[in-house]
């Protein structure tokens, strides 16, 4: 990611620590999700990747692809060990996410958008509108199968690594 100017990367990568060591998005580490993974690891990890594809593409905004990516699962709790959310959690959680969102960090329309519709097709009405929403939708579902792809006991082996790997925005 070096075709940055250096200043807009010095902000993206402001934003991303800052997000990185609250604690209130550190409490995603408790959330399981993909066979072994969880939801802090996950999030971060489809921050990197989409914004890796949206620099390498260009035009796009940065800040809310950036921000969308890190809270688009902050739903905050744990589907499987709450019958009750188990059936809808695929087709709710967008929603749920984004209102937490809003909730504990004021974001935009822009980026609620994005994470309202990055469950899409699922989620039959709340499309990706813009080219920020279709890549952040991508990469979800990328990361998403990579996670799956992969055995409980291989993430677990490679916990650290991840966890190392998703320290910083830029390397
Ligand atoms: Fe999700
Ligand atoms: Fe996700």
């Amino acid at each position: 990611m070096k075709e940055l100017d250096a200043k807009i990367q010095k902000e993206l990568e402001e934003i991303y620590q800052q997000f990185f060591f609250n604690p209130l998005i550190q409490k995603m580490k408790e959330i399981p999700m993909h066979r072994g993974s969880n939801c802090f690891i996950h999030s971060f990890k489809v921050a990197k990747f989409a914004m890796r594809k949206a620099i390498k593409r260009k035009n796009y905004h940065l800040k809310a692809i950036l921000i969308a990516s890190i809270l688009h699962d902050y739903y905050l709790y744990d589907w499987r060990s709450d019958r009750s959310k188990k059936k809808k959690h695929g087709r709710r959680h967008p929603f749920i996410a984004e209102a937490n969102a809003r909730r504990d960090f004021h974001i935009d329309s822009e980026v609620s958008d994005i994470i309202k519709s990055h469950m899409w097709p699922l989620t039959i009405k709340s499309f990706p509108k813009t080219k920020e929403a279709k890549l952040v939708n991508h990469a979800d579902n990328v990361i998403a199968t990579r996670e799956f792809a992969t055995s409980k006991a291989f993430k677990k082996k490679r916990e650290q690594r991840y966890l190392k790997f998703i320290e910083k925005l830029f390397d």
